[in-house]
């Protein structure tokens, strides 16, 4: 508290000598201010008058529009209570600066940092510029932190990590990297200095995915040559932000699977041991729990989390022909034919009535039943031997004939494409539907299912949850198990499935549910706060209005459906084009006759007793 007062009453006494900073009145800093929310000016605790003094601490104090707090420090110790991201001005010993410890060894990268050279006064001699142009070298090697000013009494200096030192001797890679040098003003650091990365080697990783597609050398097994989506990106950004691309290997655990102990192996594992600077192969956005260490770029696509599973068997040929036509055709076929006999029935029994024709020794029922019969026999489309004396029933079998053709066409055409196109049972249409198949749900990356299906959201949900079953061959071809064993379901990127197993789908041996439980927008990654994530995003935002990132997945998909068009062709070329159709499509025919002649012995029968039966009745009379 006694701190406090003195330091207002400090603040006081310096307001009335208007001494000025010369070097920062002139308006350097202007746009790297307006961009910082707040600011903390530290001062040196022994120096607390000298620092208070300072031009350059003043004008943070009292000359800029962004707020700030003031707090004294002790420049020996790291300094408490610092949140990462939050920028500060510090008043600073030039040996305790070129030192980094103490109080200048900060270790985070996200704010901004203003180290106003306390007890230096006038210019900085050749040999302390090199002692902190070394300094700084030193903090972007092992941090990568940049993000810094350096204000003495006649200058600011920056630190340019990508400027190149004329080689005059060194031949170190350090030293051909990085220089110091006069601030000029203009745009804050994160842009000024990432318009141009003058070939800084950037550590790129790209590991097979859906829109990248690594090919290895057969001899050495090491990276050769890269396609897809994601190496058009990777280009785009090296040609845009101006750096070499140090490809690295792909891993073999492409994303990474979480351990017990929280740490990764995979591309977050490289991340996690900064041995990565950005991957460029799309990651779903969600948490890996390992927000510290990793960050997402800007979403650059999206996909859905899809199950498939074996398409269903198709119908055997020998009831095919039944299922040509839907069951509401023929339930109408069967109605309509027991509508039409009643409807004949009712004229029969009007021309009876009004006694236009007379049927000699028949009753009215035997009469309904032979109507029925005589019915089905035109609706089947066969001539009946025998017509009715009356015009008006005689008109209405013509309207029957007339129906069953048209009937009989609908089942003919149908017929001829079912011979042609083989029906299948139907498929599984809903998560429910999968629930109920009871198929186990096999996935390979653990990230593809840890929240699939969230066993809160639903009972459905919790039920397929715990149905999920890890792979944990990497070198397993679910896909294939899936097509060519089938009894289980997989997961995959929808896009995957239709790019990389289109044969199986165009051959009908996997079947994707429509219903996709999970939609991810999808994005690259790399090192929590690296330097480079805001030129990366404006590169990226780039692309993606320009619509580039857009036509390369399509020219990706264009690629791959002219491909699957030529195998197709060359496998129609291979099977005749025309289906004959052979005695084993005549299944059913048989089938029908069997069961014809069966009806038809078992009416003879009936028919033959019904005949004993009325003539024993009428010997009896006699
Ligand atoms: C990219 O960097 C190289 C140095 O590696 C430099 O010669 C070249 O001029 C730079 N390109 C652009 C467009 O600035
Ligand atoms: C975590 O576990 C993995 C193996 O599961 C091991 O390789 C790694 O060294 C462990 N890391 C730590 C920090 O214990």
């Amino acid at each position: 508290m006694a701190r406090k007062q003195l330091l207002q009453l400090l603040l006081a006494l310096m307001l009335q000598t208007q001494t000025l900073s010369q070097i920062l009145d002139t308006g350097l800093l202007q746009q790297t201010m307006n961009d910082i929310p707040h600011v903390h000016v530290m001062l040196r605790r022994r120096q607390l008058h000298e620092d208070a003094a300072n031009a350059n601490a003043r004008w943070f104090m009292q000359r800029t529009e962004t707020p700030h707090c003031t707090h004294s420090y002790d420049e020996e110790q790291s300094l408490p209570g610092v949140d990462s991201r939050d920028s500060l001005a510090l008043v600073i010993g030039l040996p305790q600066l070129i030192s980094n410890s103490g109080a200048a060894a900060l270790m985070q990268r996200a704010g901004v940092f203003f180290y106003i050279i306390g007890d230096t006064l006038g210019e900085l001699s050749e040999q302390q510029l090199l002692q902190v142009e070394q300094s700084c070298r030193q903090l972007w090697i092992r941090r990568k932190i940049y993000n810094r000013y350096i204000i003495t009494d006649t200058a600011i200096y920056i630190y340019d990590p990508f400027a190149r030192r004329d080689a005059n001797g060194m031949d170190a890679w350090e030293a051909s990297f990085g220089r110091l040098l006069p601030f000029m003003g203009g745009e804050p650091l994160p842009e000024l200095l990432f318009h141009n990365m003058r070939g800084y080697p950037l550590r790129v990783q790209i590991f097979k995915s859906v829109y990248a597609r690594p090919v290895f050398d057969p001899e050495t097994g090491l990276l050769a040559e890269l396609t897809g989506v994601d190496w058009e990106v990777a280009q785009a950004l090296r040609d845009l932000l101006n750096f070499t691309m140090d490809l690295q290997e792909p891993d073999k655990n492409y994303f990474g699977e979480r351990s017990a102990n929280g740490s990764y192996n995979g591309a977050i594992g490289s991340i996690q041991n900064d041995g990565l600077d950005i991957c460029l192969t799309g990651f779903f956005v969600k948490d890996y729990l390992v927000q510290d260490d990793m960050d997402f770029t800007v979403a650059v696509y999206d996909d859905q989390l899809c199950i498939y599973v074996p398409k269903a068997s198709p119908i055997p040929q020998s009831i095919l022909p039944i299922f040509a036509v839907g069951y509401d055709i023929w339930l109408g076929f069967i109605l309509m034919a027991f509508v039409c006999a009643f409807i004949w029935l009712l004229l029969r029994v009007i021309n009876l009535r009004l006694r236009i024709v007379t049927v000699a020794g028949r009753r009215l029922w035997q009469q309904a039943l032979a109507i029925v019969v005589d019915t089905w026999v035109v609706w089947v489309r066969v001539n009946l031997s025998h017509l009715p004396d009356s015009y008006a029933e005689r008109m209405f079998i013509g309207s029957l004939c007339l129906v069953s053709v048209i009937f009989g066409a609908i089942f003919e055409s149908s017929l001829a494409t079912v011979y042609i196109h083989p029906l299948h049972y139907k498929d599984i249409m809903t998560m429910q539907d999968l629930d109920d198949s009871g198929l186990k749900v096999v996935y390979k990356y653990t990230s593809m299912a840890d929240d699939l299906f969230f066993s809160e959201t639903s009972p459905l949900f919790a039920s397929l949850n715990k149905k999920l079953w890890w792979n944990r061959d990497l070198n397993a071809d679910v896909t294939l198990e899936v097509a060519t064993v089938g009894g289980k379901a997989g997961v995959s990127r929808y896009n995957s499935l239709i790019m990389e197993s289109a044969n199986f789908l165009l051959t009908q041996r996997i079947w994707i549910v429509p219903e996709c439980p999970k939609y991810y927008t999808i994005s690259y990654v790399l090192p929590r706060d690296a330097p480079w994530e805001e030129a990366v995003n404006t590169q990226l935002l780039r692309l993606l209005n320009a619509g580039l990132i857009h036509k390369w997945i399509l020219d990706q998909k264009y690629r791959v459906t002219m491909r699957m068009r030529t195998i197709l062709n060359q496998a129609e070329d291979n099977a005749s084009p025309i289906r004959v159709l052979t005695i084993g499509d005549l299944q059913l025919a048989f089938y029908v006759v069997i069961v014809g002649t069966l009806l038809a012995s078992l009416g003879f029968i009936g028919e033959h007793v019904w005949l004993r039966h009325s003539l024993r009745g009428s010997r009896k009379k006699l």
